[in-house]
């Protein structure tokens, strides 16, 4: 197993060219780009900035890693970008779960994440514990990001992709989505987070931590208000999480 980095060369950058294309036919037709954006973050939010381990680059491919309890369910994404891998080889794990993290918000209706490619591929997985515990408040999110390197605002910003998706019983034991159109990628989860409470639609208590908490608050306040705003600090701030521990070729 090759733990080197990818010859990023102009093949390599035309087999991403073609795997994008791939991955937006798939995320179309199944629907699957929120599983396909908790996979990129589950990969890559295992990092630890201290001894440079976890992080984007595949090791969550492995049942060791997909068979922690915060992975529950995301074999069906990894599952679902195999013929991808098989049909692209060239194209790193690592690179290609990050490519479809980027592909899902931007098909979805998101903004446009710049992508870097050239990750390795490890097959070392994380112990498990370093994803965030949904039952938990702001200090543990903190002690969780800050860990990645990572900053307030990114917190607040990435926790914005529940704009997308939904929580299921059998896999976190939370139900239901955060938005009413949980297939588009807008900023109306800060919105329904200022509501408070609303029938039908989900908060995770890290989700309340972000209007409880003042810091935080500030930017649920901005990004409600400004969808714009929203869409460039979580460009910024999802590049970021795709990057961590890699320093592009
Ligand atoms: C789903 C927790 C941050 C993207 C979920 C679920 C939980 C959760 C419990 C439900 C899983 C299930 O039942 O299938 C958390 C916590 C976070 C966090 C505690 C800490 C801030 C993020 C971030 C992103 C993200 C940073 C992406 C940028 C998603 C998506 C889903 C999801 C897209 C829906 C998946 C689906 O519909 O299959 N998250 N999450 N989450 N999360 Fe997060």
């Amino acid at each position: 197993m090759s733990e080197v980095a990818p010859v990023v060369d102009a093949e390599y950058m035309a087999e991403i060219e073609r795997a994008r294309r791939d991955l937006r036919a798939l995320i179309a037709s199944k629907n699957c780009a929120p599983i396909m954006l908790r996979l990129a973050w589950h990969d890559a939010g295992t990092y630890d900035a201290k001894t440079k381990t976890g992080g984007p680059n595949g090791s969550i491919r492995f049942p060791q890693e997909y068979s922690h309890g915060a992975n529950a369910g995301i074999k069906i994404a990894i599952d679902l970008l195999e013929p991808i891998k098989q049909k692209h080889p060239k194209i790193t794990y690592a690179d290609l779960y990050q490519l479809a993290g980027v592909v899902a918000v931007e098909v979805t209706g998101g903004p446009t994440i710049d992508f870097v490619p050239g990750r390795k591929d490890s097959s070392v997985c994380p112990e498990e514990g370093r994803l965030p515990d949904a039952k938990q408040g702001a200090s543990h999110l903190r002690d969780v990001f800050y860990r990645m390197g990572l900053s307030d605002k990114d917190i607040v910003a990435l926790s914005g992709g529940h704009t997308l998706g939904r929580a299921r019983p059998e896999r976190s034991g939370f139900d239901g989505a955060w938005t009413k159109d949980p297939l588009k990628f807008d900023n109306s989860y800060f919105v329904e987070l200022l509501k408070g409470d609303s029938e039908g639609l989900l908060k995770l208590p890290t989700d309340k931590a972000l209007v409880e908490d003042n810091e935080f608050r500030r930017y649920v306040e901005i990004y409600a208000k400004d969808e714009e705003a929203f869409f460039r600090d979580y460009a910024e701030s999802h590049k970021k999480l795709s990057e961590l521990g890699f320093t592009p070729p």
